[in-house]
């Protein structure tokens, strides 16, 4: 049986992929608890210690406002880590699936960026998950599976506050000048597993189909959860935030659809399915009707 370890077990990504393992997969969830990844001691105890054929790399710290403050630990968190996890890969001859970002792109492109483009991130967070890519990259069997904009169970997300906001009855005022592909964490799951499991190798974009602003994504939910909200356009650079984004930075997905011969779920399918789920359980948190 094939032994995989998923680092970031607890996050929204993590939690995912350890309820969608296939049944011939032994899987070893780690977080923190089990090993701070960014010192040797940690990856020895969470990875090392269960001699694993795979390792999904998916622990990071994700805070891109907090990044830029905290370069220091961004640092640690993203690139040491993924440099030690690297080492134990290359140690115990494990193949090495690194989840990494669009954020390593500086969004000037203009058009869905391939695998090929360059890497220029405008911030710290991108800046250190380009060197976890850079560190993933020196064990000879790895994968970096780049995605974008995620939501799903779990953990805080975008789709999760606008609709906590207007089932508050909360006016929203949201970016309608940034583009990506949001991606619903139980769509990218099964995507995570194909490629860590057949062997691909290089970089590979992962992501929901189709292109969208957060303003798109807002309205969608609201759509799809049937809760009336009064939604209003913004732009990027009159939100308030200690990073620069890229402002146009959707990932192509050819060379997915090219290996897999599949097209994953639209953003649009994602944010319906997990929107509609959603409002259920804020409405009975917040004990109120919604506001239709
Ligand atoms: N979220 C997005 O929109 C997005 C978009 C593109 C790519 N990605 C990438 O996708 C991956 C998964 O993202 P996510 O949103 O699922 O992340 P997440 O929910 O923030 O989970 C990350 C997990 O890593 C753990 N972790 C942090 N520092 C650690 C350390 N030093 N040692 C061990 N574990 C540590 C965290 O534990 P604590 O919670 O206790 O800190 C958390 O459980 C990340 O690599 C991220 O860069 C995310």
């Amino acid at each position: 049986m094939t032994r995989v370890v998923i680092t970031g077990a607890g996050g929204m990504l993590g939690c995912q992929l350890v309820a969608t393992a296939p049944v011939d997969v032994e899987v070893v969830a780690v977080d923190i608890a089990e090993g701070d990844l960014s010192t040797p001691e940690g990856v020895a105890a969470a990875v090392e210690t269960h001699r694993p054929d795979i390792v999904v790399h998916t622990a990071a710290w994700t805070d891109v406002d907090g990044c830029e403050r905290d370069p220091a630990r961004a640092w640690r968190v993203n690139a040491l880590a993924t440099r030690l996890v690297a080492g134990a890969c290359r140690r115990l001859g494990a193949r090495l699936v690194y989840i990494s970002t669009d954020y390593v792109f500086d969004g000037g492109l203009g058009r869905p960026y391939a695998e090929a483009d360059a890497p220029c991130p405008v911030n710290v967070y991108g800046e250190t998950k380009l060197a976890g890519e850079l560190a993933a990259a020196s064990v000879d069997d790895h994968l970096i599976m780049r995605t974008q904009w995620l939501f799903g169970p779990g953990r805080s997300n975008f789709v999760e506050a606008v609709l906590r906001k207007a089932l508050r009855g909360e006016p929203l005022i949201v970016v309608a000048d940034q583009w990506g592909c949001p991606t619903y964490t139980v769509h990218l799951a099964p995507m995570v597993w194909r490629g860590a499991l057949a062997g691909w190798r290089g970089v590979l974009h992962a992501a929901g189909r189709g292109i969208a602003t957060w303003h798109d994504v807002a309205a969608a939910a609201l759509e799809a959860a049937e809760v009336a909200c009064k939604l209003m356009p913004c732009s990027l650079d009159e939100w308030p935030s200690s990073a620069r984004r890229p402002r146009y930075a959707p990932l192509a997905l050819n060379r997915w659809q090219e290996l897999s011969g599949s097209v994953g779920p639209t953003w649009r399918q994602g944010v319906g399915e997990y929107a509609k789920m959603m409002a259920g359980v804020l409405e009975q948190q917040l004990g109120r009707s919604p506001v239709r």
